[in-house]
């Protein structure tokens, strides 16, 4: 009995930054959801216990780890998966070498498997989409937003009804024509192992001097986001974005110990994308993951002009000149149906 999906990677607007109990996160965020950054998984149920892990067709034994703690996390949800061996086969449509995050859109994909097959089994999932949520959180915090299309909320918060700690939501309130469709061009610049992880990371927020300030915003930024999605206000999705993802470095900048992901290419790009968007008008914008790569954000109408600076004032500050394109997409697909 096998399942398989294709599930996308997402970027978040608000980030998430700082977590407690199994994954629950300390504050709202919200993303949107790619579509060419992608994991294809193939769970297949087998009567040799034990977990294997193949990576584009090898065998990798590093991997079975982190499925073996998602595996131990789902169980509590899904007893059933103990009764199997589980044989993975996994592919990523970005290369591996270039720094993007898979945890987001492989812990997705293989919850997705998950509560497909516990369905084939006969096990009865009242909301199966969230069901897969929740098992992606367990998996890795934000992947449980890939669970989704477009615009996905994680994290309770006052101005989205719906909204869960425990499960990604489609954003619910609605959102102007400029957004569907948004462009991110990741521009590497480091693609290395990153030089502190995200789980340090959050560890760093439970002692961090601004942690109460932080945690409050985020909730402002979400409820903030509600008219500028409507409206379809660049300018202001511009800034705020922006601030978010400076705050987040900032956060580490100011984390005890304190470090830094960003690196001088990171800047240089930063730099070059407000010139550009003060000289020329285009409503071209940043974010950034926990990492020193810079997510390139424009609505589809500025893409001729906005895909002509990437390739003249973003490249050459690259790691070996490379960029993915990409924009946000509807969400993660069955494979076998
Ligand atoms: O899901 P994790 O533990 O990899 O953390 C992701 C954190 C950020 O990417 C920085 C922000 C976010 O909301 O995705």
């Amino acid at each position: 009995m096998k399942s398989a999906f294709r599930a996308p990677s997402n970027i978040a607007l608000v980030k998430y930054w700082g977590k407690y109990g199994v994954q629950l996160p300390s504050n709202p965020s919200i993303s949107f959801t790619l579509d060419a950054c992608a994991t294809e998984t193939t769970l297949e149920l087998t009567e040799t216990p034990g977990i294997r892990v193949a990576l584009d067709g090898v065998d990798t034994p590093s991997f079975v780890p982190k499925v073996a703690q998602f595996v131990e996390r789902a169980a509590t949800r899904h007893p059933w998966l103990k009764d199997y061996g589980l044989n993975v086969q996994t592919h990523n449509s970005f290369p591996h070498s270039s720094g993007i995050a898979s945890s987001a859109s492989g812990m997705s994909a293989l919850a997705l498997c998950v509560v497909d097959l516990a369905r084939q089994l006969g096990h009865e999932v009242a909301d199966p989409k969230q069901e897969a949520s929740i098992l992606a959180r367990l998996g890795s915090g934000s992947a449980c937003r890939s669970v989704f299309g477009g615009l996905v909320v994680w994290g309770e918060t006052h101005s989205i009804p719906g909204s869960s700690q425990e499960f990604g939501v489609e954003y619910p309130h609605p959102v102007h024509d400029v957004f569907r469709g948004y462009r991110d061009v990741v521009a590497l610049v480091d693609v290395g192992q990153k030089a502190v992880s995200s789980t340090t990371g959050h560890q760093l927020m439970e002692q961090h001097p601004f942690r109460s300030q932080r945690f409050a915003q985020a909730h402002d930024h979400l409820a903030s986001l509600g008219p500028i999605l409507a409206s379809g206000d660049l300018e202001a999705f511009m800034e705020l974005v922006e601030l978010e993802a400076l705050t987040l470095h900032g956060l580490m900048m100011s984390s005890s110990p304190s470090y830094i992901l960003m690196r001088p290419n990171t800047l240089r790009i930063i730099e070059a994308i407000r010139g550009f968007r003060r000289e020329t008008g285009t409503p071209i914008s940043f974010t950034l993951d926990a990492g020193a790569n810079v997510h390139i954000l424009f609505p589809e109408h500025a893409e001729q002009s906005a895909l002509q600076f990437v390739e003249e004032q973003v490249k050459p500050w690259c790691k070996d000149g490379r960029a993915i394109a990409d924009r946000v997409g509807q969400g993660p697909v069955s494979l076998l149906q």
